[in-house]
């Protein structure tokens, strides 16, 4: 188990100044990049959950440069130099499916069709909003919560209200990784809020 982390770790990115001077940016991009680490990364999630109960994993949304998966994919790629942003959902329904769990996106304002409850939140670089489709969620229903890192914990505290706002139990919450020094770990503990990260240990800028 420690072998396969230290292997998911040595595929995260750091990067530094990004979006904006300041900001380290741990990007896990690269470790979606590696088949091995990837399903090594799904699989310790699944083993931890699997016996656990629970019928609902839930993830707020990422964006995703299509152009920088080409540029690792294929160095000779020419582009039109632009990069094509997508939505996507990284981890959360891969485990869904491994322990037979629903699938709950919890989405940027203005993306779900239907009728939604929003929960508005701080980030550690502005504000922004997730909802959630009304009904997605039966009340009494046991929640995984999935994302890629946690800082702040604003967006986790974010997603499990939303869930518990349905009447939802959020069982915990689960990351990769963690940007220790923005303290998440310890507002998700006032909160009463469990919290599980795979790769726990501190990194530096440019490894
Ligand atoms: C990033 C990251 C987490 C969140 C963690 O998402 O993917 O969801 O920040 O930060 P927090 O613990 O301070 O809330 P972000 O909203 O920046 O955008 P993205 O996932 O759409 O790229
Ligand atoms: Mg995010």
């Amino acid at each position: 188990c420690a072998d396969r982390i230290d292997a998911i770790k040595s595929t995260l990115r750091v990067v530094p100044d990004f979006p904006k001077p300041g900001i380290l940016f741990l990007d896990i991009t690269t470790l979606l990049l590696d088949p091995k680490a990837f399903k090594d990364t799904i699989d310790l999630f699944v083993e931890r959950y699997k016996q656990k109960n629970i019928s609902v994993v839930a993830e707020p949304e990422q964006r995703i440069n299509l152009f920088a998966y080409k540029e690792k994919l294929c160095a000779s790629a020419s582009t039109n130099g632009g990069s094509i942003e997508a939505r996507g959902f990284m981890f959360g329904p891969a485990i869904a499916l491994a322990i037979g769990a629903k699938f709950v996106p919890l989405r940027k304002p203005k993306k779900l069709p239907g009728e939604v409850i929003s929960e508005k939140y701080v980030l550690e670089y502005g504000t922004d909003c997730l909802e959630m489709h009304v009904g997605a969620v039966e009340p009494g229903e046991r929640a995984l919560v999935v994302d890629d890192l946690v800082a702040t914990g604003g967006t986790l505290c974010a997603a499990m209200n939303l869930l518990e706002r349905a009447g939802a139990v959020v069982v915990e919450c689960a990351c990769v990784i963690e940007v220790p020094d923005l303290k998440g770990r310890e507002r998700l503990r006032l909160q009463g809020k469990p919290l599980y990260v795979l790769v726990e240990s501190q990194f530096e800028a440019g490894s």
